[in-house]
């Protein structure tokens, strides 16, 4: 069962940042999923922080590819990546500290990510295309 799917709807039409935002909704749902099937602590938390690592990963791409094309929008995006950022992190805290994670938690995870994909993310890609001619990055 997954909590999201992704579509091409969503798509950026940059061939590796659609691919890693493919990838951490994956990991969403692997969280879901472990969460769901009641995988045990030790396998929950693994996935967490798999999960946790990649979006830090994709994040730093995503700011590198930002500042290489001086893309005027960087602070405030930046500041939404800080933010999820520091929420994971508190329920990643919450979760070793014995706290289960909750369906509203994971919920959360989940459109937070799909709507800065739907919403942020497309108006640093749609700069970038326009400024590679529409050949992508
Ligand atoms: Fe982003």
């Amino acid at each position: 069962m997954t909590i999201f799917a992704w579509d091409d709807s969503i798509a950026l039409n940059i061939p590796r940042i659609d691919e890693q935002h493919r990838e951490l909704i994956g990991w969403i749902n692997a969280l879901h999923d472990a969460v769901r099937k009641d995988e045990g602590a030790l396998v929950t938390g693994d996935v967490l922080s798999k999960l946790i690592s990649y979006v830090f990963m994709h994040f730093t791409e995503e700011e590198r590819l930002m500042l290489s094309c001086s893309f005027p929008g960087f602070t405030a995006h930046r500041q939404e990546h800080d933010y999820y950022v520091k929420r994971l992190k508190n329920i990643q805290d919450r979760f070793q500290e014995g706290e289960e994670i909750s369906g509203e938690t994971l919920e959360f995870m989940s459109d937070w990510i799909v709507c800065h994909i739907r919403g942020t993310d497309q108006v640093y890609g749609r700069f970038i295309l326009a400024g590679s001619g529409g050949t992508g990055a």
